[in-house]
């Protein structure tokens, strides 16, 4: 199947897939989204999949975020829509029967990150950035990473980056705990697809027993609840000033001025 947003490469029993959409820096549309969810459909298909590695393509983005310009137009109903777009994908990642690995190899920001954080787990290049900046632009997390972030950094550390947008750089994204390796960029497929064959050396059934194990445990308080509150409260700010002044600002290159309200 041919792909539009995305490069899709067969590496042994491992899948290579990179976003690719450079103009936007990988930016998450709802197209992005649609084509996203029937790859992902078509990586369950696969029985001799071992592991999935997902990167972005090009050398500066992993995925910069849910694509500004779309939602700076968004109705609250067409974020909620959007939130759950994105939420769907993330959960489709979730329930591959294989390991997925997310090898971010630069800016993973907002839903860029909250699709890292989907991932079992993430090897990081050295010029990987990492941040949920949506309350910059007025708006709040909304493809899980309110619910997932905390699960990888603790809740304090992820209530300050979620809180103050702040960006951290590969260094201390490990020290942290969200990433388990930093290489160099030049060794990060490399270094992915070689954890990808360790764990396809082992028993598949083993493995895709394991991971749905370990993600019905982490969700006993009932994941589907809690990212069901976060795609409502996301959708509630877009019948705000405060989203439309926070989106338009970005698209205008300008320093956006909030009401609170
Ligand atoms: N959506 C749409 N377009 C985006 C984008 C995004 N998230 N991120 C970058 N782009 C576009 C830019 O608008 C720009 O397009 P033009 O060339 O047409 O102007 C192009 O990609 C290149 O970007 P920059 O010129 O800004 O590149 P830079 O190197 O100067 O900066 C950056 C890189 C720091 C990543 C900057 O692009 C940036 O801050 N992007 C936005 C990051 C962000 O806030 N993401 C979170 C979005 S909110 C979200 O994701 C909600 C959610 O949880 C569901």
């Amino acid at each position: 199947m041919a792909h539009e947003n995305f490069l899709v490469e067969l590496r042994g029993t491992t899948a290579v897939v990179q976003v690719n959409r450079p103009k936007a820096l990988n930016a998450l549309s709802t197209a992005v989204l649609t084509e996203f969810s029937a790859l992902l459909d078509e990586l369950h298909k696969n029985k001799t999949l071992r592991a999935v590695v997902l990167t972005g393509a090009g050398d500066k983005a992993f995925i910069a975020g849910a694509d500004i310009a779309e939602m700076s137009a968004m109705s609250p109903v067409l974020a909620l829509e959007f939130a759950r777009k994105g939420q769907g994908v993330t959960q489709k990642i979730e329930g591959l029967g294989v390991p997925v690995i997310a090898a971010v190899n630069g800016y993973a920001l907002g839903g860029g990150c909250e699709i890292a954080l989907a991932c079992d787990f993430i090897l990081a290049s050295t010029t990987a950035v990492f941040g949920q900046p949506e309350v910059c632009l007025g708006l709040i997390t909304g493809f899980g990473g309110g619910v997932r972030l905390a699960e990888f950094v603790g809740w304090p550390r992820a209530r300050e980056l979620i809180y103050s947008g702040r960006r951290i750089k590969a260094d201390e994204a490990l020290r942290i705990g969200l990433v388990n390796r930093v290489v160099e960029p030049a060794q990060l497929l490399q270094t992915a697809l070689a954890v990808a064959d360790e764990i396809g050396a082992n028993s598949p059934l083993a493995v895709k027993t394991v991971k749905a194990v370990m993600n019905k445990i982490r969700s006993e308080a009932s994941v589907a609840a809690r990212l069901d509150a976060e795609a409502r409260a996301f959708s509630s700010v877009f019948s705000s000033f405060d989203q439309r002044e926070g989106t338009k600002a970005f698209l205008e290159k300008r320093k956006a001025q909030f009401k609170g309200e």
